[in-house]
């Protein structure tokens, strides 16, 4: 009796394995009929080594399974010599294929959709075809797609921005096809190599790409700009390292750089200059009932009251209040900071409004040059412009008035007040910041017949705006002062390589500073700062050495790795403020074009926000940045 039942067992047993196996055999054998008819159906010049009495895991050439021989995993057939097209309904049978190589056969027809049925796909080699048409609108639906070769072939028509959506895509050769119209812009910080050369394309390489040699994108159409902003060094930011960034920095670190920058930002000061108190008047939506009454103002700039022609206080245009400068030593005012050039002071006006006014210390320039400057820097409205809204000179004060900024200058948001919180500037607002200076020292370079110069671009210098975008303050007071008073504190980091003790600042050496300015809103680290061990660090260099180890996810501020999907909009800022902080000036490019790069970014950003489902699920997204 027990005999009968251990037979049984073993018959059970035998069975079940008997099933197991054939289920294994089955898929594999799926495989194997897939790629018999594949060869069938087209013709090729050479004979294939597949045996059909041989198992297809063992010894069919090009052939590579899984490791338990269940699914055909990689075929290779190079130079086989088919000629045709794939036939339909072969290969998209090999579900679980990873790489596929038909490399310099002949061939024809359109791109295969075939293939778009391999999901695994992830390495894709279709160079040296006779294929045709255009390439697939959607390669998203593979991916995992990581390299892919379809260089020496006839595709036409455009490059399909959907391979932006190929997160994994390391490698993407087009070269020699027939491809036309503008390079998307791929993003892909993955993305390692790529060479488009040798097509019809046309328009501007996106900024994201230009980190590629130029060779990569020869012999296309002669309108095919490059611009070159890629004297940084490539920069790439790997997953692993941007995921350890969000673990791995020191707080201590951070905290340090705060009180340093507080303690630097806020001097202690003697308090007792000036009193200020603004008389406004006519502060109406119009801004012109102070002029009515005034009467015989010329528009652009209204006198004050004060007949002393040696020591009035000078408007300009569209200055909806107007003070004595009796009015102004009378007041009383609370110091905002010492800067580089003098104490600011913030005003504030019967009505509550607040304006800052800047006491100037070693004004190097004599009345004449001083009055020429300030009328090029009052005439300069813009958004992205703090606006001088007065100014005074005298033998023993010289003054200037501008707006008032509640959110305090990017400095203190960024890193903090002393005794006070920072706060966290969110991905979005960043960018606004960065892409208004941009757009403030731009229109401040337009001056002057395009020769004005800004002089003094750092983080306490720009505030933010309405909208929330960055706005420039201090402009041309550089020119104004002498260089020789402040050589220290315009040392602190934002200074040009190439500018000495007592050369003046120049637009390149505003572009620097722009870089440095930056970074700084990428790292959230000051331009100079100092380690727990004592250790000077110039961000700079600190930047370059990190990007150099290709630790570039170390980079960033922590606080943005909780935003989701900018990595890229990172990178492209990094390599944006790099180009701008390399050391020969002439190779840095103009403001102009570091506006355009940054509009490139942010529309990409845009249309990312209405196309990507990824986005506008983000989880912990601010809501209030999609309104814009
Ligand atoms: C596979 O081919 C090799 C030689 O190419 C031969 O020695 C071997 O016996 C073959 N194996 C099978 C299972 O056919
Ligand atoms: C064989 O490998 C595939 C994938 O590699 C796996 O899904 C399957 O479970 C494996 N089967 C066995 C019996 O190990
Ligand atoms: C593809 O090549 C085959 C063989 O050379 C030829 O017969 C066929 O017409 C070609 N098809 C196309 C679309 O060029
Ligand atoms: C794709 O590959 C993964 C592992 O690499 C495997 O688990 C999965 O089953 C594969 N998909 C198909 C359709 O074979
Ligand atoms: C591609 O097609 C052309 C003719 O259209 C033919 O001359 C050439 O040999 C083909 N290339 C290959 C690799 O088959
Ligand atoms: C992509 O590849 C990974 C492994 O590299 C695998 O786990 C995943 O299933 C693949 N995705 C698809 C859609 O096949
Ligand atoms: C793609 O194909 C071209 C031409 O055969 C070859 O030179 C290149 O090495 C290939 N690139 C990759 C990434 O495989
Ligand atoms: C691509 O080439 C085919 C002929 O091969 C032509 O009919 C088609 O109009 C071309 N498409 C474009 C966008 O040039
Ligand atoms: C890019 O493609 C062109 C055309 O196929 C080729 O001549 C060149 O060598 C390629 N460049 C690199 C660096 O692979
Ligand atoms: C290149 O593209 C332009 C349009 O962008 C077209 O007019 C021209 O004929 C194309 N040249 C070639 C050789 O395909
Ligand atoms: C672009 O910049 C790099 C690095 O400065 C330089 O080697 C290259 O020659 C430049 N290319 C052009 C087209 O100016």
């Amino acid at each position: 009796m027990e005999s009968v039942d251990i037979f049984k067992l073993i018959w059970l047993v035998g069975l079940f394995l008997f099933v197991q196996c054939n289920a294994f055999e089955t898929l594999v054998e799926d495989d194997k009929q897939a790629l018999l008819d594949f060869v069938e159906k087209l013709p090729h010049l050479h004979v294939l080594k597949w045996d059909k009495d041989c198992p297809v895991c063992k010894n069919w050439t090009g052939v590579i399974c899984n490791e338990n021989g269940s699914r055909v995993i990689s075929l290779r057939l190079p130079g086989v010599g088919f000629q045709g097209s794939i036939p339909e309904n072969t290969l998209s049978r090999l579900s679980a294929l990873q790489i596929l190589s038909l490399r310099a056969n002949g061939i024809n027809g359109t791109f295969p959709l075939e293939l778009l049925k391999l999901k695994n796909l992830s390495a894709l080699y279709l160079q040296f075809n006779n294929l045709t048409g255009p390439l697939p609108a959607d390669l998203s639906v593979l991916p995992n797609l990581s390299i892919v070769n379809l260089s020496s072939n006839k595709f036409n028509g455009s490059i399909p921005s959907s391979i932006s959506l190929l997160r994994k895509l390391s490698s993407l050769n087009l070269a020699s096809n027939l491809l036309s119209g503008e390079i998307p812009d791929l993003g892909l910080p993955s993305l390692q190599y790529l060479n488009v050369s040798y097509n019809n394309l046309s328009g501007i390489v996106p900024q994201s790409l230009q980190r590629f040699p130029k060779s990569m994108f020869d012999g296309n159409d002669a309108s095919l700009l490059n611009y070159n902003v890629s004297s940084s060094p490539v920069v790439s930011i790997p997953r692993e390292a941007s995921a350890k960034s969000k673990n791995g920095v020191k707080l201590s670190e951070r905290a340090l750089v705060g009180i340093i920058v507080a303690a630097s930002a806020l001097g202690v000061l003697g308090v007792g200059f000036l009193l200020l108190v603004f008389c406004l008047r006519g502060k109406s939506e119009d801004g012109f009932s102070g002029k009515l009454e005034k009467g015989n103002m010329s528009p652009e700039k209204a006198v004050s009251r004060t007949q002393d022609a040696n020591n009035r206080l000078s408007f300009f245009e569209g200055c909806n209040y107007v003070f004595d400068l009796e009015d102004l030593l009378r007041a009383s005012a609370e110091v905002l900071g010492k800067g580089t050039f003098g104490t600011a002071y913030k005003a504030i006006l019967e009505d509550a409004t607040m304006v800052v006014v800047k006491r100037l210390k070693d004004v190097s320039v004599g009345k004449r040059d001083f009055e020429q400057q300030m009328e090029v820097v009052g005439r300069i409205k813009h958004e992205n412009v703090v606006e001088l809204r007065a100014y005074y000179y005298s033998k023993d004060e010289k003054l200037m008035v501008f707006d008032y900024y509640s959110q305090g200058s990017v400095a203190t948001t960024l890193h903090g007040k002393k005794g006070g919180n920072k706060t966290t500037l969110d991905w979005d607002t960043r960018v606004r910041i960065a892409t208004g200076a941009a757009r403030g020292i731009a229109r401040v370079h337009t001056e002057n017949g395009g020769k004005f110069v800004h002089g003094n671009i750092k983080s306490s210098n720009v505030f933010l705006n309405f909208q929330q975008y960055g706005c420039v303050s201090d402009v041309g007071m550089a020119t104004i002062m002498s260089p020789l008073a402040h050589p220290i504190a315009r040392a602190a980091g934002y200074r040009a390589p190439e500018l000495t003790d007592t050369r003046k600042a120049t637009q390149a050496s505003d572009v620097y500073s722009f870089g440095v300015f930056v970074l700084e809103l990428l790292t959230a680290k000051s331009p100079v700062h100092t380690t727990r061990g004592n250790e000077v660090i110039h961000l700079v260099r600190w930047v370059h050495s990190v990007v150099r180890e290709e630790w570039t996810g170390e980079v960033f501020d922590v606080e943005l790795m909780k935003y989701p999907n900018i990595e890229e909009e990172m990178v492209e800022m990094l390599q944006i403020a790099l180009s701008c902080v390399v050391r020969v000036a002439d190779q840095r490019p103009k403001m102009f074009e570091v506006v355009k790069l940054m509009e490139n970014l942010r529309r990409r950003e845009l249309e990312n926000q209405y196309s990507s489902e990824a986005r506008t699920s983000m989880p912990d997204a601010d809501p209030t940045v999609e309104q814009e």
